[in-house]
């Protein structure tokens, strides 16, 4: 088969005739090959793989490229990288390796290419276009990887057992593939991962979360999940949601499994948003539940306090993981604290005041938290479902009502705290707040408007009753 039109990028001249000068062979080979024969959209990632020195092809067509981009060499690998328009492109020399117990680092001795297909995680990534002048565009494809794209499968080039074995953050990749393809894991691949999961220990944090990250931007995160939990990989990833599989009964008495809810919730927000952050929220919106479980006979189950606890255990994820602690953990933090806020309002009647302290609390991030609440709807008795929903329909409808009224989000107060010292001629002091609170209070309750001149009058009242004269 010949690929001709996958390589009509300029790019690939100028390899095709460096190679040539260097009287070498070349290929393009991996996620390109694979992502261009599924019609993914346009690489910014390209492998080339040499028959020889990677490093010293990449000097060489940087040299004819314009403006002569920097060539970035990692002499330990023997691969280098340079930037050309927005692809980065990776050169490699061919390579035979393997691979040491306790690291994915590999000894590297030179190989042919079929070698260098033979250490690639899968036959779908194995694929290699030919850039040599004789048969330019050809496909070499010694593992099958055409038919396994055309049949949905990962499968690996080698005994899985070696694959894996030899780079453990294999096994994640061939879950976030699946997940992202929505391919089928070849059954003794899936064995092979489960056998050899306690590997994933070697890998780094930082990987892991690539690949998590990954696996939750896909269009059904779930699939990957319940891979990770199915091959024993969950436990040692993430045990927080492990920690929410089961159902107890006590007495006739049962509740939801919380992981397979938890799955569900991150399903349905990745149908309504594309933020990572708030998918994030929606899979550990719940794992404060675990280690606030309780039965007690008057009540049945009960969780009190998951969502403070959870929004603990946020921090000590994102630390142990070795995620950002910026803002994006703090923002996972409020997502996780206030997710039951909504569902307790629409369980009643929506009242202008409980919208407007829901809009105080959550400020800017109100809609999110409102599709994170949406989503955690996964009641499966069509009339609650209805209820749920309308009733999130008139809190949304009252949300932008209150907004435009009383602009609570990032509120500020109408009166600040040197106007009331100014007023009652006082230095800092507990009156101060005593007031400042009293005047909050009456604009979320809606006792007054979110106004100077109305919170001035609060103020007069409050300062009055507080026994404080007024300078003027
Ligand atoms: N590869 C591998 N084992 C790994 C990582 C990568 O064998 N642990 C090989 C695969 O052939 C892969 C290529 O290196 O296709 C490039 O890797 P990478 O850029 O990480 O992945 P892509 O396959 O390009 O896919 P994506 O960009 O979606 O990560």
């Amino acid at each position: 088969m010949n690929y001709k039109e996958a390589l009509q990028n300029n790019i690939f001249k100028i390899i095709s005739q460096s190679a040539q000068d260097l009287k070498l062979d070349a290929y393009v080979i991996g996620g390109f090959v694979r992502d261009y024969i599924l019609q993914r959209g346009n690489a910014k990632d390209i492998d080339i793989v040499a028959i020889g020195s990677g490093i010293a092809l990449a000097k060489h067509v940087a040299k004819h490229l314009p403006n002569e981009p920097k060539v970035q060499v990692f002499k330990t690998y023997g691969t280098a990288m340079l930037r050309y328009e927005d692809v980065e492109i990776e050169f490699v020399g061919a390579r035979k390796e393997s691979y040491t117990e306790n690291s994915r680092n590999p000894s590297v001795e030179n190989g042919t290419l079929q070698d260098d297909q033979n250490r690639r995680d899968f036959t779908i990534n194995a694929l290699a276009l030919s850039l040599n002048a004789t048969n330019f565009g050809d496909l070499l494809d010694p593992f099958g990887g055409i038919s396994d794209l055309n049949k949905n499968i990962i499968r690996t080039p080698l005994d899985p057992d070696i694959t894996y074995s030899d780079d453990p953050l294999r096994m994640m990749r061939a879950i976030r593939f699946a997940t992202q393809l929505n391919f089928k894991i070849e059954t003794k691949s899936l064995e092979a991962i489960s056998r050899n999961n306690k590997r994933i220990k070697i890998i780094t944090n930082e990987r892991i979360v690539t690949e998590l990250n990954k696996i939750l931007e896909s269009e059904t995160p779930s699939i990957g999940f319940l891979l990770l939990e199915k091959t024993g990989l969950l436990q040692y990833i993430l045990p927080e949601l492990t920690a929410l599989k089961g159902i107890d009964e006590v007495e006739g008495q049962r509740h939801k499994d919380n992981f397979y809810h938890t799955l569900e919730v991150v399903d349905n927000i990745a149908k309504h948003t594309p933020n990572l952050w708030l998918r994030w929220a929606a899979l550990l919106h719940d794992i404060g539940k675990a280690p606030t479980k309780r039965f007690s006979k008057k009540v049945g189950w009960t969780f009190h306090g998951h969502e403070f606890e959870g929004s603990k255990m946020v921090f000590h994820l994102f630390k142990r993981l070795k995620m950002p602690l910026n803002d994006k953990m703090k923002f996972v933090q409020k997502m996780v604290f206030m997710s039951s806020r909504p569902i307790v309002l629409a369980n009643d009647e929506v009242t202008d005041s409980a919208v407007r302290r829901l809009v105080f609390d959550a400020g800017d991030y109100v809609d999110d938290l409102m599709t994170l609440c949406e989503a955690d709807i996964t009641t499966k008795n069509p009339k609650k479902f209805k209820k749920y929903h309308n009733n999130f329909k008139i809190v949304r409808e009252k949300i932008i009502e209150v907004e435009a009224r009383d602009h609570i989000r990032n509120f500020q107060p109408p009166i600040s705290g040197e106007e009331i010292m100014e007023t009652f001629n006082l230095k800092p002091c507990r009156e101060i707040g005593v007031i400042k609170e009293a005047i909050k209070e009456a604009i979320l309750e809606g006792d007054i408007p979110n106004e100077h001149e109305a919170a001035y009058q609060l103020m007069l009242k409050k300062g009055e009753k507080l026994g404080l004269k007024t300078s003027v």
